[in-house]
């Protein structure tokens, strides 16, 4: 399995582009299931969960074609209305072909995707939300299967904010019959991304990125060219890399308007920084001031950059608070952190972070996609060399990220 290697203290410096979003492109490629027609797509990051998502869609039935940013989609051969576990377990935002195969092809066989290192997931609200619309689900061998002639436009409350619940929900109603109306809807740009290709492809939506959104359902979608959004995530993951290394960097795509929060918090950490079309430019202080935080559904701080800043503050001045309201077991990079002479204590959702002076290189673990980004964002500071194993779970949602950070200085290598 590779490992990555970084050899620490370098100040990040220089120039990088943001790829797209991997959690809009999730949802974006599984709306060709929607039409009969061409989807033309740009900006299609090139990450592991994004290649088991067009095998997904490819066993389906769905011509898939790919020319490096470009993805061309074309349901019209669709057969095979089935997302297997072996691919579902791998990746959970599979779940997202239950609702447009439901919609368009009245039947669907997904795998239920199990429990997750961060928490136990389920996909009840998916379920209810289909089922008010008048399919017929039942679980079988921990298979969802559903089925519906058409569906019916419903009013839907989600018992709680769910991101991936409302983008199902969302592509399950452009084709139902009537309106369907989804309260404490999930706000997140990347809901805002995919209703804008929806409503390219000719859906009605009003509301996306308010906490109702209204879907008038119409017979048949047509096909579109669409380019995905940048990144959020992983834009928060490269100012903070800078941000911990005392770096000076200019992201180039990076979207400032959706990163409120965390570019507050930066700033609020001694951070300089400066928003301009093309990108963000951020230049960092010697030392960060402890910066607290609590996790919670967009426009409040996202739980993808909480490990993130649990790193930088290791190292800050002071002492931070971490509360995460998301995910019940989402501080397993905390023990990999204390590896490389950090000062954390975990009570149940709340993380203490004391900030010391300095880390030491360590081999360390990665457990999950976003806690792999915080070792790497430790290991760039901490003196000496650091292996960090397991590295799969990081490019599932990080495009080239060691070639990105040595192009930004840094000693980064990846040892196969
Ligand atoms: C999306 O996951 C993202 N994934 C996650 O990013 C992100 O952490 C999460 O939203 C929260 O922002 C994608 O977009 C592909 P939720 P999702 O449904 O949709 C509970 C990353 O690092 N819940 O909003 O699966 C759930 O257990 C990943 O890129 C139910 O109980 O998250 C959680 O506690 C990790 N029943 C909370 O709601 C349901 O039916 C929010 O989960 C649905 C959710």
């Amino acid at each position: 399995m590779d490992k990555l290697k970084i050899e620490g203290g370098h100040s990040l410096k220089g120039e990088i582009e943001i790829s797209g979003a991997k959690n809009a492109a999730l949802p974006i490629l599984c709306a060709c299931l929607l039409t009969q027609e061409l989807l033309e797509l740009e900006n299609v990051p090139h990450l592991q969960d994004v290649e088991t998502m067009l095998k997904i869609l490819e066993h389906m039935g769905v011509g898939c074609f790919r020319e490096k940013q470009k993805v061309s989609l074309n349901a019209a051969g669709l057969n095979n209305p089935y997302a297997a576990y072996q691919w579902v377990k791998t990746m959970r935002a599979s779940i997202l072909t239950l609702g447009p195969l439901l919609a368009r092809y009245g039947e669907a066989k997904v795998s239920l995707p199990g429990g997750c290192a961060i928490g136990a997931r389920p996909v009840d609200q998916h379920i209810k939300g289909l089922e008010a619309m008048g399919a017929e689900i039942h679980l079988e061998e921990g298979y969802i299967i559903a089925r519906a002639k058409r569906l019916k436009g419903a009013r839907i409350f989600t018992d709680m904010v769910t991101v991936t619940g409302t983008e199902n929900l969302m592509m399950a109603a452009v084709l139902a019959e009537g309106e369907t109306v989804i309260e404490n809807a999930a706000r997140e740009p990347e809901i805002v991304d995919l209703a804008n290709l929806l409503i390219q492809m000719g859906a009605q939506i009003n509301g996306a990125g308010t906490d109702i959104i209204r879907i008038e359902g119409v017979k048949t979608l047509h096909g579109a060219r669409y380019a995905i959004m940048p990144d959020r995530i992983e834009t928060g993951t490269y100012l903070c890399a800078a941000a911990i290394t005392g770096g000076d960097v200019f992201l180039r795509r990076a979207r400032n308007t959706i990163l409120d929060i965390v570019l507050d918090k930066l700033l609020d950490a001694g951070c300089t920084i400066h928003l301009e079309n093309a990108g963000i430019h951020l230049k960092a202080p010697p030392r960060l001031k402890a910066v607290s935080l609590r996790t919670a559904p967009y426009p409040a701080f996202p739980t993808d950059m909480q490990a993130q800043f649990m790193a930088l503050n290791a190292v800050a001045e002071g002492v931070a608070t971490i509360r995460e309201t998301i995910f019940e077991n989402r501080f397993m990079h905390a023990v990999e952190l204390m590896r490389l002479g950090a000062d954390i204590q975990i009570d149940g959702a709340n993380a203490t972070v004391h900030g010391v002076a300095r880390l030491l290189g360590a081999s360390v673990m990665a457990t999950d996609l976003r806690a792999s980004a915080s070792l790497v964002i430790a290991a760039l500071k901490a003196e000496g060399e650091t292996t960090i194993e397991r590295i799969y779970h990081l490019d599932r949602g990080y495009e080239q990220m060691e070639q990105k950070l040595s192009a930004l200085g840094a000693q980064i290598k990846r040892v196969r």
